[in-house]
């Protein structure tokens, strides 16, 4: 970060800006900078920014990015979005009812920039790769100030500068790109774990999932920079690591060099410093057996997998596109309780897939049974346009995927609590990771099975892994005490 301050302010801005990247953006961060000095000395304030994130991971390291481009052009954050100069939704589209949250607190905004004439609104991330949306926007919400989707959010700092010089409404939006900009500014939330994109966009084309057309082709980061960032962050006091990608374990198959995801741990394991890996999301179909024995002689891999199912139906995983059978994924789970005897296992569900059979159902709450594992997300289908999936025959009834919504989280929660239980009375290292919310004599730490567990501790111990004896289990997390 230090080294990227240092060529922000070396660059010349009295001329035309530089065509490569990242340098191109350092000189409009640092034109930026200029605007926003002055706006602040005209109102006697420092201008602020509040930064909404809606969706997955890769979503929540985005706005990392966002927020490191905002501080460094001047902006200082503010957490209530009703009194923020600057708000930016980085948007979900992945069901409609993220969609629509959007929408709702767009409409609660436009009073606030009438009220505030330095206000922006800046709109960004999946929702926005959909024509239809930027459609809406155009004709609807003309307050808002700027627009741009997933693939060009590196040219943040560009879009803004040409906001402050325009007084229009700026519209970027690409429909794919191959380009992968390293060496951005970005602020992490905490200080001690850091998500770490290995790879963008997806290529799987799931049914039922807009991904692909929003975050457009898979394309894998290079070894060597995902290596140096994560060097860098642990040398900047992080000690856990979330490996990012919509698919993991397809990680490297179109570098230059391919490189299995195995190998990429094997790798990341022996940085020093780094005590803790995690990684997300990981597809079935190509979860490996070198990946199983990787996990098995890890010390750093954490004790948890989130393996998404779906369906436990082989006929509705076939219409999913999803690429493996019933019987497939149990005895993958088989394979990995072997090797991983204490791992925890979550996943993700979807009820409603046009279709479903109550027989198809039953089969997914067999695989819960079967799998027991230590949480699920649940979702009811969402039908998404321009998917395969949305124009299928049989779309089910409200009433009946209500009620297989609803038995299938009962059975999930049943199982889940005692699941989650099995390790009362034991010692496991804990990653403090705040003060607890409700009483300020304790601290909440993560164990490896991602499990929460609150105790007596200070400040001083977040940041810190500390051995914890986990007394009582309290269904989703327990109460216990260091040792
Ligand atoms: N890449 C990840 C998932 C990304 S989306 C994977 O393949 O597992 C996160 C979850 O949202 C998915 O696992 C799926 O369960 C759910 N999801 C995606 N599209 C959906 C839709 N149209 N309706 C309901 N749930 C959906
Ligand atoms: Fe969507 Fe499937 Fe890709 Fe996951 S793997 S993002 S569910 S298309
Ligand atoms: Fe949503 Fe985009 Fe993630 S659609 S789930 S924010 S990749």
């Amino acid at each position: 970060m230090r080294e990227i301050e240092k060529y922000i302010e070396n660059m010349d801005i009295t001329g035309e800006a530089p065509v490569n990247e990242p340098e191109r953006q350092y000189y409009f961060i640092k034109k930026a900078r200029d605007y926003v000095k002055s706006t602040s000395e005209e109102i006697g304030r420092p201008l602020t920014f509040c930064v909404t994130t809606f969706g997955c991971q890769m979503n929540a390291r985005d706005s990392e990015k966002l927020v490191g481009v905002l501080e460094k052009i001047g902006y200082v954050e503010e957490p209530d979005e009703e009194k923020a100069d600057f708000v930016i939704f980085n948007t979900c589209t992945v069901r409609e009812n993220a969609n629509m949250r959007v929408y709702g607190r767009l409409g609660q905004l436009k009073r606030n920039k009438k009220a505030n004439p330095h206000m922006m609104i800046g709109l960004c991330g999946c929702m926005m790769q959909e024509p239809e949306v930027v459609e809406k926007l155009k004709k609807q919400y003309r307050y808002v100030d700027i627009i741009f989707g997933t693939h060009n959010i590196y040219k943040f700092a560009e879009l803004i500068v040409t906001r402050f010089e325009s007084e229009r409404m700026v519209i970027d939006i690409w429909k794919d790109t191959d380009k992968i900009v390293e060496d951005l500014p970005s602020e992490r939330k905490f200080s001690f774990k850091s998500g770490v994109n290995i790879m963008f966009g997806c290529n799987n084309f799931c049914s039922y999932c807009i991904v692909p057309y929003v975050r457009g082709r898979e394309r894998s980061r290079n070894p060597k920079d995902i290596i140096r960032e994560i060097e860098n962050l642990v040398a900047d006091g992080v000690v856990e690591v979330m490996l990012l990608g919509q698919n993991v374990n397809s990680y490297g198959k179109n570098l230059e060099e391919p490189m299995t995801f195995a190998q990429l741990l094997q790798e990341i394991e022996k940085i020093e410093g780094l005590e803790r890996i995690r990684f997300m999301t990981s597809h079935p179909k190509d979860l490996s057996d070198e990946l199983i024995e990787v996990m098995r002689n890890s010390k750093k891999i954490c004790k948890h997998l989130h393996l998404p199912v779906q369906s436990g139906s082989t006929e509705i995983l076939k219409k999913m596109n999803r690429r493996y059978t019933k019987e497939q994924y149990l005895e993958l789970v088989r394979k990995i309780k072997e090797a991983v005897p204490d791992i925890s296992l979550t996943t993700d569900i979807i009820v409603g897939f046009p279709g479903e059979t109550e027989e198809d159902f039953l089969e997914t709450m067999d695989v819960v049974k079967q799998v027991r594992y230590d949480s699920a997300f649940t979702f009811i289908y969402s039908k998404r346009t321009g998917t395969p999936a949305a124009v299928m025959e049989n779309q089910i009834p409200d009433d009946v995927v209500k009620d297989r919504f609803d038995r299938l989280l009962k059975e999930v929660q049943t199982i889940s609590a005692e699941v989650c239980c099995i390790h009362e009375g034991t010692t496991q290292p804990a990653l403090v990771e705040s003060m607890n919310d409700h009483d300020e004599t304790l601290v909440t730490g993560r164990l490896s099975n991602n499990l929460l567990v609150h105790f007596k501790g200070d400040e001083s111990l977040i940041g810190k892994i500390v051995d914890v004896h986990l007394k009582e289990c309290k269904g989703f997390y327990y109460l216990g005490e260091m040792v």
